[in-house]
């Protein structure tokens, strides 16, 4: 019989919580969950509650130590820190926040080589990566991410405060942001995972060119990405629910990682 795949989670918010339950749901007989962890303890205790499972809530260690594979769904300055430390310990990690590793990037695939363990980085609210990986295997031109909220997303985002843009004002689609994936990390921390997984599937932070639009004409968020490539020219739009439990997070986000979980488990492999 296949040993079940024993996994830890660091980070009990929305996307933490929603993988603990379909890990404890749908994955019976292939995976088990072994440990929570969480900076704020009483959320650990609290998804452990609701699961109704006798699931340990240990110290970030102990949680690496009793798991083959840690998902981290933290914060984006964590998620660097956490896959270093299960990555030292020979163990797997799924990272969420990927935002945390554009910086870190090449020194935790040589870790991850070191330590014979895998870096899993699902998909997440975008759609696409599948196309942008075999296109890289010849050659890429270009990589572009549109990003379009409607006005109210952008409350209070610094960038757009600085540069005195009035929301309220907005009456059609109006380009407030256009730079690399780099300066858009910076402008607009909530995009930031998208623009990192992207960039790291495709051409480089400092190549992926991403557009921010604000359109009062959308109820959800939509994230195009278009690649020109010696393969031809792929478009690929998501228009996404957000999670019940957290309006900054994409539902696809979180069935992104189970589906990852999915293709980690199963002995077929569908999909670059
Ligand atoms: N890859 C993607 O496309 C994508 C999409 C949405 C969200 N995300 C990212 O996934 C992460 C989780 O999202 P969420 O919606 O669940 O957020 P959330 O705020 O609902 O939950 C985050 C949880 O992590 C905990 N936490 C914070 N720092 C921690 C640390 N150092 N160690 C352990 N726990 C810690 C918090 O207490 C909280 O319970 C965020 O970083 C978010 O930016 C990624």
């Amino acid at each position: 019989m296949r040993k079940l795949l024993r996994i830890g989670i660091a980070g009990c918010g929305a996307i933490g919580s929603s993988l603990a339950k379909s890990v404890a749901a749908d994955f019976t007989g292939k995976a088990e969950l072994t440990g929570l962890f969480d900076v704020e303890t009483e959320k650990a205790y609290s998804l452990a509650n609701k699961l109704g499972l006798k699931i340990a809530v240990l110290n970030l260690e102990e949680l690496i130590n009793k798991a083959d594979l840690v998902i981290e769904a933290s914060k984006v300055a964590s998620s660097y820190d956490i896959a270093r430390s299960a990555l030292s310990f020979s163990k797997d990690i799924m990272i969420m926040s990927v935002g945390g590793l554009i910086e870190h990037y090449n020194e935790l695939k040589a870790l991850a080589e070191e330590k014979r363990a895998r870096v899993y980085i699902p998909s997440g609210a975008i759609c696409g990566i599948d196309g942008l990986k075999a296109a890289k295997c010849s050659g890429i031109k270009s990589v572009t991410l549109t990003t379009r909220k409607p006005p109210k997303a952008f409350l209070g985002v610094a960038y757009v405060l600085k540069k005195k843009i009035k929301l309220d004002d907005i009456k059609e689609d109006t380009l407030i942001f256009e730079g690399n994936a780099s300066q858009a990390t910076r402008a607009f921390p909530q995009n930031i995972n998208v623009a990192a997984t992207l960039s790291l599937a495709g051409i480089g932070p400092e190549n992926t060119i991403v557009r921010i639009v604000a359109s009062p004409s959308v109820t959800r968020n939509v994230h195009e990405i278009e690649v020109e490539s010696d393969a031809g020219r792929i478009v690929c739009r998501s228009e996404n629910e957000i999670h019940p439990e957290n309006p900054k997070t994409s539902y696809l986000a979180v069935l992104s990682a189970i589906g990852t979980l999915r293709q980690i488990l199963e002995p077929v492999k569908i999909g670059t």
